[in-house]
């Protein structure tokens, strides 16, 4: 069974220029709602110096018509992320950390023992509420700072999520420029300790790699896939990264391999239409 996290709302207009209005995002995530996704991250418990973009987080929550049965879901870096998350009644967190220290230091100011130091009270806390967490390992493959990451660097971070309790461990391509031997190599180490089922891939689509690399991934036993509405996205803090693979991409190549997301492609079109509607500007064409 595939499994898609619609990220646009959280991963894409984290980066977009322009900060869109509460009612336009929660018009937004609620068309996605629409759309038989299993997930939607719906925005960011982030500080807000650091993501203006997503500060309307707890109204964004406050306002979403929930459809039963699909997840919303938000980005938490710490306690104080937490607590805004439980009183947005978000479903589920997700907790971020890096394979690559630099990167981590520019995205959330902690090196990658301190994320998991800020990560516990967040764990327990969370368990204690019944919430469950994701964990993302970004920079798998190369980071914006320091070039390629070892594959041996990323097995650590996420066996430790694991440890800590995350249902899930989503490995980034941040910078989107992955190659399929990359995507194999890190599976390959990541595969005979984790089992497919707690692992979820992220590719940003820079290179125009993204839909490759969910192939591979899908062959290798992968079913659970983050993509972005419309191609939108990248971090502020990875200058060279373009958006997530598009939905449309992500829906098309899945379909091409024979598996079935189960997504309702006209309301896929119709919340396509609206991001670009909304963002004012048409979005790339996508396969
Ligand atoms: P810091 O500046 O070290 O934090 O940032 P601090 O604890 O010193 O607090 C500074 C101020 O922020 C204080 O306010 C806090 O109250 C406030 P002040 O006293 O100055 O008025 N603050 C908060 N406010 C609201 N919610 C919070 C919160 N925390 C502190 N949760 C921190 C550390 C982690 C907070 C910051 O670095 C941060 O928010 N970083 C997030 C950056 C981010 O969102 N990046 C993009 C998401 S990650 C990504 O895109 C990758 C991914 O897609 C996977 C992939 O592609 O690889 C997931
Ligand atoms: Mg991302």
């Amino acid at each position: 069974m595939i499994r898609i996290v619609e990220v646009g709302p959280r991963d894409g207009l984290q980066n977009e220029f322009t900060t869109l209005p509460t009612s336009t995002k929660v018009a937004l995530i609620d068309a996605l709602s629409e759309t038989g996704v299993a997930e939607i991250e719906a925005s960011a418990f982030v500080a807000p110096k650091w993501v203006p973009q997503l500060a309307d987080a707890t109204e964004v929550f406050a306002a979403i018509s929930r459809r039963p049965g699909v997840i919303y879901s938000a980005l938490v870096p710490n306690e104080e992320g937490l607590d805004r998350a439980l009183e947005a009644r978000a479903d589920r967190i997700a907790v971020f950390t890096a394979a690559s220290e630099t990167f981590n230091r520019k995205n959330i100011n902690a090196g990658i023992e301190e994320s998991f130091e800020r990560f516990e009270p967040v764990m327990k806390r969370a368990a204690a509420a019944k919430i469950p967490v994701r964990g993302y390992v970004s920079t798998a493959f190369w980071c914006p700072y320091q070039g390629p990451v070892a594959p041996e660097a990323v097995v650590p971070v996420a066996r430790r999520l694991l440890e800590m309790g995350v249902y899930e461990v989503s490995i980034g391509d941040t910078i989107g420029k992955a190659t399929t031997d990359e995507v194999r190599r890190v599976l390959d180490l990541l595969l005979p300790i984790i089992p497919a089922s707690k692992l979820a891939m992220h590719f940003h689509d820079t290179y125009r790699h993204a839909s490759d690399n969910v192939r591979v991934s899908y062959e290798m036993g992968i079913r659970a896939f983050d993509s972005s509405i419309g191609g939108l996205g990248g971090c502020p803090y990875a200058p060279s990264a373009s958006g997530n693979i598009p939905t449309e991409t992500l829906v098309a190549t899945l379909m091409k391999l024979g598996a079935d997301p189960g997504i309702d492609s006209n309301a896929l079109d119709r919340a396509r239409n609206l991001a670009a509607k909304a963002l004012g500007r048409s979005l790339p064409p996508t396969a």
